[in-house]
């Protein structure tokens, strides 16, 4: 059987992937650095051993070159995350680690069958909104002062609400360092996949849900922090004012995603967006994860608290992809219960609530409105 190498394949969304391909007999490699604080605690215990595993950095040229000898297909899904500063690191691990397979693939003339890359739904950062005449817009931000107000939506000039709108990926408007850099990685995969007839495929998911989601990214995942909170009897904090919506997608959708875009050759040359289908307040998704602990008498806390950088809406319209066949499956609550087995199953949870909230902290990212 044809052998698949797996960047990041001991992350999240990599292990589950390779779980998958393994599944369907494919043989698999997993190039993957171990990033900290991803892996605070080393090698993952759930790595599946029919997968070989090569310890390594994706921006190293002499290592990424010997991981791809025999290979016929790439998942490049291993990424510097988050909302930090270094802003030059994201395009250092993310958009060069692309060029670079790209790169090998023509000096060494590898035969690869195919080259899919994870972006993200972050690309297309606040999505569209409709306004009352009609017209659809693309806002950039909102500026500091407005949401120092706590004035969260998005409105017109005349001081109307504009209509958030599903969002599909003929929309690219990245705002921030990790989003520019997953829209240059779908740019150099489908332009030199099309220039170097290597099929190739880009995949924006939206917030992806399930077990081994690291406990120990510097970003706080909603599910992740209103889990830890509910957990030890704790209100979790929604910042805004909780009515921002998102679409979640399951990572076993997630699986099926991947997997149809290397085996369907419609797929090639493509960007899909992969989510949910269905949106959800913060608010909705807290009083999930609260059903899910049996503790609905927990209200969350609306303390007039933002993070920068936030988007206000952001769902994406998957039609693109439902084309195809594939279909999200799994409903938030499945996500949310996986999520919470795998959470009991931790030894150490008072050592992650105590590293979130931390770092969440050291991040200096989260403010409060002003009160005049
Ligand atoms: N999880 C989500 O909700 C989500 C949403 C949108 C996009 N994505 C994208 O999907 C991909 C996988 O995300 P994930 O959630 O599984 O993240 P993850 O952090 O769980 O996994 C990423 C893996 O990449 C590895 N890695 C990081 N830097 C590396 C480097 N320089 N060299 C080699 N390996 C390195 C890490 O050790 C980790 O195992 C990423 O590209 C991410 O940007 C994820």
């Amino acid at each position: 059987m044809s052998l698949v190498l797996v960047t990041g394949g001991a992350g999240f969304i990599g292990s589950h992937t390779v779980d998958g391909l393994i599944e369907l007999g494919y043989d698999v490699r997993i190039l993957d650095n171990l990033q900290k604080p991803v892996h605070f605690k080393g090698k993952p215990s759930y790595l599946n051993p029919k997968a070989e595993f090569v310890l390594g950095d994706v921006r190293n040229k002499t290592t990424l070159e010997s991981a791809l000898k025999d290979v016929s297909y790439v998942y490049h899904l291993a990424a510097y995350q988050d909302y930090l500063l270094d802003f030059s690191t994201f395009f250092h691990v993310n958009s060069v680690s692309t060029a670079l397979i790209f790169e090998i693939m023509i000096e060494k003339k590898l035969p690869l069958k195919k080259i899919i890359t994870a972006s993200s739904q972050f690309v297309q950062g606040e999505g569209l909104y409709k306004k009352r005449n009609g017209e659809i817009i693309s806002p950039t931000f909102r500026p500091i002062d407005q949401l120092e107000r706590g004035d969260w939506d998005w409105k017109d000039e005349k001081g109307n609400l504009m209509e958030w709108q599903w969002t599909s990926e003929k929309h690219s408007s990245p705002q921030n360092a990790y989003a520019i850099s997953k829209y240059s990685q779908e740019l150099i995969t489908i332009n030199f996949g099309k220039r170097y007839l290597v099929p190739s495929v880009a995949l924006r998911y939206s917030i992806v849900q399930g077990p081994r989601q690291s406990f120990y990214n510097a970003y706080s995942g909603a599910c992740r922090i209103f889990n830890l909170h509910y957990f030890f009897d704790k209100a979790p904090t929604l910042y805004e004012d909780g009515s921002q919506e998102r679409d979640f997608v399951n990572i076993h959708d997630v699986v099926d995603a991947n997997i149809l875009v290397l085996q369907d050759p419609k797929a090639d040359y493509e960007v899909f967006c992969v989510g949910g289908g269905k949106s959800y307040t913060i608010k909705e998704f807290a009083n999930i994860v609260a059903r899910a602990h049996n503790k609905e008498h927990i209200q969350p806390k609306i303390p007039g608290e933002f993070r920068i950088g936030d988007t206000r809406n952001t769902c994406s319209d998957i039609s693109k992809l439902r084309g195809l066949g594939w279909e999200p499956k799994r409903t938030i609550e499945d996500s949310v219960a996986e999520y919470l087995e795998y959470l009991k199953e931790q030894t150490d949870i008072d050592d992650i609530l105590e590293y979130a909230e931390k770092t969440m902290k050291q991040l200096n990212v989260v403010r409060k409105v002003k009160t005049v």
